[in-house]
């Protein structure tokens, strides 16, 4: 495990050291903006990458297949961030599994599989839900298995299309990946600035450090600190974290069901993002979030974030109180209602 200053330099670390002149990089869009914008800044360099594109009508899920086959000799990096970012979509142990497999078979001899797991841990059934799977319901565990670290546990009961539970560290299912997490999101923690990379090629653990030694040298080791201390009490924190994910989560998921009218979005599997889309025609989506702010400073990402039109946003809902949550949920709606029948009445 290498420490870095957040997931954002670990993201940095990884491509700058892992491409370079003529390599090919394959990476999921939309994406969390640096898994993108560090690799494009490298295209002077010669560096070529293929945005593979996640579509909504597939509920963002990546088509495993499909993805793989561009794979090709000059591919050193192939590039999945689960729980998704912006959609929290998840890919399943298997599906990880097949995307190794084909690095291994298809890709460069030396083409890692990054993984950017900052949402891992946050991988919790909706509230409604959680009784049902702590009492040994579908999917089975993944509060409880989760909050006791339980890792492999929660990993087989995980099957492809059921409820998802916690995939294994990916680094841990071989050599090939690179794992990259932090304190920010499972812990609350994005000011300490701490991340990580793991691997087990100690190799490339060596050339990750070399990089960060010409990056950062070290980071704060009062942040690394706080963080040993936080983590030292995981089994203690943990569980209270998943179960005020669970509700939140529902919370988004009740609002999206009474507000199916004007907005449609993929249920979030993990993670505390959501990808919604506007559904009426008539609402002007560039002035959508300038109105929104004005209503009451709500702030979602907007849809050209990540490259897609901003009649999609992404809705973050793991950092506000649950009462801004819900009045900032509460304003989407009346916003979004507001904007469209002033729009019919002017057409
Ligand atoms: C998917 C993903 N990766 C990496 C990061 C960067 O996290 P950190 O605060 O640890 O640098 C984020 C932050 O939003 C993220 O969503």
């Amino acid at each position: 495990v290498l420490v870095t200053c957040g997931a954002v330099c670990a993201l940095f670390i990884i491509h700058a050291a892992l491409l370079g002149p003529g390599d090919h990089l394959l990476v999921e869009t939309p994406n969390y903006a640096t898994n993108l914008e560090t690799p494009k800044a490298m295209a002077d360099a010669g560096v070529r990458m293929t945005q593979w594109r996640l579509h909504a009508a597939a509920g963002y899920r990546l088509d495993v297949p499909a993805f793989c086959a561009e794979i090709t000799k000059e591919t050193k990096l192939v590039s999945v961030t689960s729980p998704h970012n912006p959609t929290g979509a998840i890919l399943r142990e298997p599906e990880l599994r097949a995307i190794i497999a084909a690095v291994k078979e298809r890709g460069h001899p030396d083409c890692r599989l990054l993984v950017d797991e900052t949402y891992r841990e946050m991988v919790v059934p909706a509230a409604a839900e959680s009784a049902s799977v702590d009492a040994g319901g579908p999917g089975a565990g993944t509060l409880a298995e989760a909050a006791r670290g339980d890792v492999g546990a929660a990993a087989t009961s995980a099957a492809l299309g059921a409820l998802p539970t916690l995939t294994p560290w990916a680094a841990t299912l071989d050599p090939c990946v690179i794992s990259v997490s932090s304190m920010s999101k499972t812990w609350g923690l994005p000011g300490l600035r701490i991340g990580w990379i793991t691997t087990l090629d100690a190799g490339l653990q060596y050339t990750l450090l070399a990089a960060k030694e010409q990056i950062a040298i070290s980071g704060s080791v009062i942040d690394e600190e706080i963080a040993a201390h936080v983590l030292s009490r995981r089994a203690e924190l943990l569980p209270a974290v998943l179960a005020d994910i669970a509700v939140r989560k529902q919370t988004v998921l009740d609002w999206l069901a009474a507000n199916a009218d004007v907005i449609e979005c993929t249920p979030p599997e993990g993670g505390v993002v959501c990808f919604p889309h506007i559904r009426s025609p008539l609402v002007d989506a560039a002035s959508f979030n300038d109105r929104l702010f004005a209503d009451s400073s709500t702030i979602v990402g907007a849809g050209h974030w990540f490259e897609v039109s901003d009649r999609h946003f992404r809705l973050g809902f793991g950092w506000p109180t649950h009462e801004q949550l819900a009045a900032g949920l509460e304003s989407i709606a009346r916003v979004l209602r507001t904007m469209a029948a002033e729009a019919a009445r002017t057409a």
